[in-house]
C-alpha cells in the first residue's frame, strides 16, 4: 500500500475550475471501517488517491487490503489515532491532500452513555484536531459524517433537514456538536466548503462478498445480528417492541446500502457553493422489523428465527429520510432496493461468518 507521487500522476484535461479525479488526494479518516472502506473503493474507482487514517479500534487492517485488491490501486495506510494532534499533523505533512472525509469515531449508543467522556474526547478532539490540521495546511473541502441521530424523535416523517435537531445521548450530542463546530468554522472563512452528511439506517456490503460490516461482538444493529443468526452465530432476533405506532408495529427504518451511501460522499465531494451545508442520505422508503427479518430469510434463504421483546430504551417508531435536498443539490439518488442490501449482506457473512477474522471463534 503506498500513495503514487504527484509527478507520476497522468495528467489530463479538465473544464475549468474542475481538477480532474486523478489530481485529486482525499484523506479518508476511519477508511479501515464499515463505510469508510466501501467508500474507499468508490473513491479509487472514480481515479481519486486515497490515504487513509485509521487507529483499527473497530476495524481490521484486511479491509484496507481489501479495498486495494477490489479496486487494483494503491492506498496509503496510517495507522494513527486522531486524537493525538501530533499524528494528525505528520499525516497532513508528509501527504498532499485536496479534501478530506471524516468517518473516524466512535457510534455506539448504549455504550456512549456507559462511557460518555470516552465519546466527547474521541469524537470531539478528533474533529478539532483535523480541522487546525486542515486550516493550517489550506485543506478547506471536508465532509463529514453526521447521523440520523441528530433529529432525535422527530416531530413528522419523512424528516427534512429544516426539522430541530435535537438528540438523547452522548454519542448523538458529538454529532450535533461537531456540527455546529462546522457551521461556526464555515462561517469564519468563505473557503470552507463543508457537507454534513446525516445517514438513516446503512446496511448491505460490496457485491464482491469481500468487504462488509464486522462489528465487535454482538451486533447492535438489527442487520448484522439478523445475518449472524441466518449464519447460525446466533440463536434468534429479539424484535425490541410489536406495540408502535406502526403498520406491524415494530420499528420502521430508512435503510439505505453502504454502496448508495459511499457514493454520497463523492457527490458532496464534487459539491460546490455552498459554506455549510447538511443533507440526509437515505431512501425516502421505510421497512419495518418484521419486514427486514422476512426479506433476509428470503436472501439467505434460511427461516430466521425471532421471538417479541420489550422495547428497547430510547428507540423511536419511525424514522424515514426527506433525500429531497441530496437528489437536487448533489444529484445524487440512493437506488439499490432492500433484497439487493440484504442479497449483499448475506453474500459477505456467509462468505466470511466471523467476518475479516475468517478462521477465528467468536
Ligand atoms: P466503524 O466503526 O466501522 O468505522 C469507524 C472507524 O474509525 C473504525 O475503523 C475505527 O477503528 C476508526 N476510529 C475510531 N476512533 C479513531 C481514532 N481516534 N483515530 C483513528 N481512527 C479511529 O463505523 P462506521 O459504521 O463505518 O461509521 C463511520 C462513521 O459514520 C462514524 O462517524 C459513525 O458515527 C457514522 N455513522 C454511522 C452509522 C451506522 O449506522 N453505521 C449511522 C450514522 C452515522
Ligand atoms: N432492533 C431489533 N432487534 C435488534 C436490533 C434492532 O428489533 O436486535 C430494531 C430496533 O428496535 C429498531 C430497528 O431494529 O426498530 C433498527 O435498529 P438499529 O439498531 O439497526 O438502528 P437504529 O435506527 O436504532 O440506530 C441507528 C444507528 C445509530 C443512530 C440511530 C439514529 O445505529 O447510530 O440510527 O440515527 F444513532
Amino acid at each position: 500500500m503506498q500513495l503514487t507521487s504527484r509527478a507520476d500522476r497522468t495528467a489530463t484535461v479538465s473544464p475549468v475550475n474542475v481538477r480532474p479525479r486523478s489530481d485529486r488526494t482525499v484523506l479518508v479518516t476511519g477508511g479501515a471501517g464499515y463505510i469508510g472502506s466501501h467508500t474507499a473503493v468508490a473513491l479509487l474507482e472514480q481515479g481519486f488517491e486515497v490515504i487513509i487514517v485509521d487507529d483499527l479500534s473497530n476495524s481490521s487492517a484486511r479491509a484496507v487490503e481489501v479495498v486495494g485488491h477490489l479496486t487494483g490501486r494503491n492506498v496509503t495506510f496510517i495507522e494513527g489515532d486522531l486524537t493525538d494532534s501530533t499524528v494528525v499533523a505528520s499525516v497532513f505533512a508528509s501527504h498532499p491532500i485536496d479534501a478530506v472525509i471524516h468517518f473516524a469515531g466512535l457510534k455506539a449508543v448504549g455504550e456512549s452513555v456507559e462511557q460518555p467522556l470516552r465519546y466527547y474526547r474521541t469524537n470531539l478532539l478528533s474533529t478539532m484536531n483535523l480541522l487546525e490540521a486542515m486550516q493550517s495546511n489550506g485543506v478547506f473541502d471536508l465532509v463529514f459524517s453526521s447521523s440520523a441521530t441528530v433529529y432525535g424523535d422527530p416531530d413528522t416523517v419523512p424528516i427534512p433537514e429544516s426539522a430541530p435537531l435535537r438528540t438523547t445521548n452522548p454519542y448523538g450530542a458529538t454529532k450535533l456538536m461537531i456540527e455546529d463546530i462546522c457551521r461556526d468554522v464555515a462561517a469564519s472563512d468563505p473557503r470552507w466548503n463543508i457537507s454534513l452528511l446525516r445517514y438513516f439506517n446503512p446496511v448491505g456490503a460490496h457485491p464482491s462478498g469481500q468487504l462488509g460490516e464486522d462489528p465487535n461482538g454482538i451486533p447492535n444493529n438489527l442487520v448484522p445480528f439478523v445475518m449472524q443468526v441466518a449464519v447460525g452465530r446466533r440463536d434468534e432476533v429479539a424484535v425490541f417492541g410489536d406495540d408502535y405506532d406502526t403498520p406491524d408495529g415494530t420499528g420502521v427504518r430508512d435503510y439505505i446500502h453502504v454502496v448508495d451511501l459511499a457514493l454520497g460522499h463523492i457527490a458532496a465531494l464534487d459539491r460546490r457553493g455552498g459554506r455549510c451545508e447538511a443533507y440526509n442520505l437515505g431512501t425516502g422508503n421505510g421497512s419495518s422489523v418484521l419486514e427486514i427479518i422476512a426479506a433476509a430469510s428470503a436472501a439467505s434463504g434460511v427461516e430466521i428465527p425471532y421471538r417479541l421483546a420489550d422495547r428497547r430504551p430510547g428507540d423511536i417508531a419511525t424514522s424515514l429520510a426527506d433525500p429531497t435536498r441530496a437528489n437536487t443539490e448533489l444529484g445524487w439518488r440512493a437506488d439499490r432496493a432492500l433484497d439487493v442490501m440484504l442479497t449483499d449482506a448475506w453474500r459477505w457473512q456467509s462468505g466470511n461468518p466471523n467476518g475479516f477474522a475468517s478462521d477465528t471463534a467468536s
